[in-house]
């Protein structure tokens, strides 16, 4: 008989108070000294406040190159413009699978003045095949996202990969990934597969599952599929997963390539305007 074998949690993380843009407070959970990077995962930002002062700012032109970025709102309106006159507007519930490829320049504006803003910024390295393929947008309209009613307690909304037969709207990315919006009541339990072999973590935002609280990001292990129960106070977390790429990364700042030479012409790239 197969059964199937369990992601345990390797380890627990917890974010660092930064601020990127321009001046935009957030928490840094993956990218920071202590977790550098998560292959295929480069960074997950978390942002969060109903004060204004902390995401007026917003995140002006800058460039990516290497790399994808993806924007997940749970509230608030954000708008994206690029360098190719592109446009967007991102609203509560909805996610922007962006591919930088061989590079864009763009600005993440707050369209709003005062209220709630919430949500995360995922960054998903390319393989070394396709860092200069040509950029690509994925803009996915709440409606778009299937929410799943799993068991008693349980709602998964599904942004990409596969939960439960249903399918996420983000599809032809590199790494396969699997992203889940999960919310639980309190005592619920929940399971979902995650393709063996592939990186695989949970990020708690809201109350807290089995060893993990609200603010932690779990490492888990290898294995077939995550399984968990909420505490007393019910849990929203994220779950995310992608198949690890295994090639040398070269960083600097939005430019994410396999060699330093690549980075360096990349900086030359964008000084020149060949974006
Ligand atoms: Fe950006």
């Amino acid at each position: 008989m197969y059964t199937a074998m369990q992601r345990e949690i390797l380890k627990k993380i917890r974010g660092t108070a930064t601020s990127d843009g321009d001046g935009v407070r957030l928490t840094r959970v993956i990218g920071t000294p202590e977790l550098s990077d998560l292959d295929p995962f480069l960074l997950l930002d978390e942002f969060g406040s109903d004060d204004a002062v902390d995401y007026a700012g917003g995140f002006p032109d800058h460039p990516h190159r290497g790399f994808e970025t993806v924007t997940y709102m749970l509230e608030g309106r954000m708008r994206h413009r690029d360098n190719r006159g592109n446009s967007g507007l991102l609203e509560s519930g909805s996610v922007q699978w962006m591919t930088a490829g061989r590079g864009i320049v763009h600005s993440e504006m707050p369209e709003q003045e005062d209220g709630a803003m919430r949500g995360f910024q995922l960054w998903v390295n390319l393989p070394a095949r396709d860092k200069m393929s040509a950029p690509r947008y994925q803009d996915v309209a709440p409606d778009r996202i299937p929410e799943v009613a799993a068991g008693q307690g349980a709602r998964v909304r599904v942004i990409a990969g596969t939960f439960d037969g249903s399918v996420g709207p983000v599809a032809g990315i590199s790494v396969d990934p699997l992203y889940l919006d999960v919310a639980l009541d309190a005592g619920a339990a929940f399971r979902a597969a995650i393709p063996r072999g592939h990186q695989a973590f949970a990020y708690v935002y809201e109350g807290g599952i089995e060893g993990v609280g609200a603010g932690e990001l779990a490492v888990l292990g290898d294995g077939d599929e995550f399984a968990t129960t909420a505490l007393q106070r019910g849990a929203r977390f994220i779950l995310v997963a992608g198949r690890p790429l295994r090639e040398p990364v070269a960083r600097y700042g939005p430019f994410v390539m396999n060699t330093r030479s690549e980075v360096l012409q990349a900086v030359e790239d964008f000084q020149a305007g060949r974006f």
